[in-house]
């Protein structure tokens, strides 16, 4: 495949001018680079007031044609997947090209001896082996919609989003193994599956061999697979139909299903990760990332295989058996290019750095950073103690909903700028608006916003169309209102300041407030609850929630009992660090919450609280500030 990276400085300018002087000239020339069935008719057609998107229409194509039987022409052989498990003592595993496509075909016949056809929707609920990649591909081949389930959620957030979707199948695993814990994957499935009518059939994988409880819908994916053969056509899907439904949460009550299509997915993903990344051939890239979130699906799946790279795949997490891990691994398989979450980094940098100099880390070229603002001390440890002071570091900001990185520098190609995402990228149109919705100019902070499409946007909430309009093109119509806030520097670079609404990334993970509310609120003893972030060392932010009890509780067994609950309802990730039980909640005189003053005050930033005097109860401010 061509090479679709710009290598210089000035290659990078002439992109950027061509997109800015004919975005779809631009993106009809990356496209020519793939394999399509039959090619599109038209370029674009979009409405940002309705909105419909539609990128290469008329094209016809199959993702995993690009990202697998493409390359049995060129690099059979090559490693595809290195997957390197959670106990270092185990073998890692090197999955060529061709190794790869036969077991997704053979997986994808798999699915359809048990009934999936095009447009069927299969949840994908399993830890991060080699089989999860290959259920994801499997279901592309076939034309299925994968909805993956981070395998952190609990048995309520797994129905709900098999109910949202409907999904006909269920693909799980017995266990799944992260560090020295083992998740009961099979046992939250089944807990699950009490309340999901449509699904039809649950494949299990063995991966930690314990013991399972068996109903008369489960199937061992290893007795299935034997029955199929790896020979399966792809199916030719249209460059408009659903890839996937990845789920996100929302600043209101339900995750949001948000909708990939095929097309201009795949054409995102791999033009972004050539040239964020700087991927050259025989290159070994690793993005620590989990394929349950988007950075997973993107760039680790779908973007490195469409370019033909090798991309190493981690079963298990940053501190074990050390907090050396991520270098054992980077030396040990000699990667080059690495991306993982600033998060991960806080965590790393609290621990002796000779975990990080006993590694051999002279293959390493680039590093990357995702999912939150990367404070500056993170960013220069990990230039001096992983980069050496030798490889740029790309800051890449995106989110679930628009597939791809948009705003980053590309490494060692366009300047970096410590906690800056720097500039969009060629093709993507960034502006910064003010509270009234129109564009400001030059070195300032507004609402960040993009103003043209790109072809990897996410085209509707999953059964919700309504919603998704209300959500990102309502508020500055005419624009995608991604939520976040920025600063822009003379020359032009974005800082991301953080949310402008009620999510909050913790850890790198977008979370709700008002999904976590409702699981608090269920709890017989609660009256109401509100959830704000606050800063954290590690975490980037932690939950605070406020409690309102009914009756005389013990605030201690209260507590616990939330803490237990939101893990049930939502998954470990939303435990609130500090639950405080309070006898009200500052609220305007309308009743409206006051979530600006309880993030001062979880935030212990009790001169900042502004005026308090229109509230209906200020009384309330000198109780939380008391017992906090
Ligand atoms: C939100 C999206 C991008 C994939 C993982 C998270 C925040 C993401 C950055 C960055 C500052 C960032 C934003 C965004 N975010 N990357 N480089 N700098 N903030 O995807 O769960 O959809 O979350 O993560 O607030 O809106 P997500």
């Amino acid at each position: 495949m061509k090479d679709l990276a710009y290598r210089t400085a000035s290659s990078y300018q002439q992109a950027k001018q061509h997109a800015n002087d004919n975005p779809e000239a631009f993106w009809a020339d990356i496209a020519k680079n793939f394999e399509w069935h039959t090619p599109w008719n038209k370029v674009l057609e979009y409405d940002f007031h309705t909105p419909e998107v539609n990128w290469f229409l008329g094209g016809k194509l199959n993702i995993t044609e690009n990202c697998l039987d493409r390359h049995l022409k060129t690099q059979p052989d090559k490693t595809a997947i290195i997957f390197e498990p959670n106990d270092p003592n185990d073998a890692a595993q090197h999955i060529s090209y061709s190794e790869l496509h036969s077991r997704v075909c053979r997986a994808a016949n798999m699915l359809k001896a048990n009934g999936a056809k095009k447009g069927d929707r299969i949840c994908i609920y399993m830890p991060m082996t080699p089989e999860l990649a290959i259920a994801v591909l499997a279901c592309a081949r076939i034309g299925a919609i994968h909805s993956v389930v981070f395998a952190g959620f609990s048995a309520t957030a797994l129905a709900a989003r098999i109910n949202d979707a409907e999904c006909s199948i269920l693909l799980t695993a017995d266990g799944g193994f992260r560090g020295a814990k083992v998740t009961p994957l099979k046992d939250i499935a089944d807990e699950a599956l009490t309340s999901c009518p449509s699904i039809k059939n649950c494949i299990v994988l063995k991966r930690t061999g314990q013991y399972v409880s068996w109903n008369n819908m489960d199937l061992w994916w290893h007795e299935e697979l034997e029955k199929v053969n790896d020979n399966c056509p792809a199916e030719v899907m249209d460059s408009e139909d659903p890839l996937f439904i990845l789920y996100t949460s929302g600043s209101t009550g339900k995750p949001k299903g948000m909708v990939h299509s095929c097309g201009g997915y795949m054409v995102y993903t791999a033009y972004s990760f050539q040239n964020v990344f700087q991927y050259q051939k025989g290159d070994v890239y690793w993005c620590t990332a989990d394929i349950g979130w988007i950075t997973g699906h993107s760039y680790i799946v779908y973007g490195p295989l469409a370019v033909g790279a090798t991309t190493v795949m981690f079963e298990g997490v940053p501190s074990y058996p050390d907090y050396g891990r991520f270098w054992e691994v980077c030396a040990k398989h000699k990667v080059n290019q690495f991306y993982t979450a600033p998060t991960a980094i806080r965590a790393l940098q609290k621990h002796p750095v000779e975990l990080v100099n006993k590694h051999d880390l002279s293959s390493l070229k680039v590093l990357g950073s995702v999912g939150e603002p990367i404070n500056a001390e993170a960013w220069h440890w990990y230039d001096k103690h992983v980069g050496k002071h030798n490889c740029p570091i790309v800051d890449t900001w995106w989110q679930t909903e628009t597939g791809g990185i948009l705003i980053t520098s590309l490494a060692g190609v366009t300047p970096q700028k410590p906690t800056f995402a720097t500039l969009p990228m060629p093709g993507v149109q960034a502006v910064l608006l003010d509270n009234e919705g129109n564009e400001i100019e030059g070195e300032t902070e507004g609402i960040l916003a993009i103003k043209h499409p790109w072809p990897s946007i996410a085209r509707t909430i999953w059964g919700d169309h309504e919603r998704y309009k209300n959500v990102y093109f309502s508020a500055y119509p005419g624009y995608y209102f991604p939520g976040d806030g920025a600063l822009r520097d003379a020359e032009g670079n974005f800082r991301i300041t953080g949310r402008v609404d009620d999510v909050v990334i913790v850890s790198g993970h977008n979370l709700g407030t008002a999904p976590i509310e409702n699981a608090l609120n269920a709890h017989k003893a609660v009256v109401e609850s509100a959830v704000v972030g606050f800063p954290h060392d590690v975490k980037g932010n932690a939950l605070h929630a406020f409690v309102i009890p009914n009756s005389e509780v013990d605030p201690n067994e209260l507590t616990d009992e939330l803490r237990v609950l939101v893990a049930k309802t939502i998954g470990p990730i939303a435990k609130p660090d500090r639950i405080q039980v309070v006898s009200g909640l500052p609220k305007t005189r309308s009743g409206k919450i006051m979530r600006r003053i309880l993030r001062k005050l979880a935030a212990g930033e009790y001169d900042q609280l502004g005026d308090v005097s229109t509230l209906l109860n200020p009384e309330i401010i000198q109780e939380i500030k008391q017992n906090s």
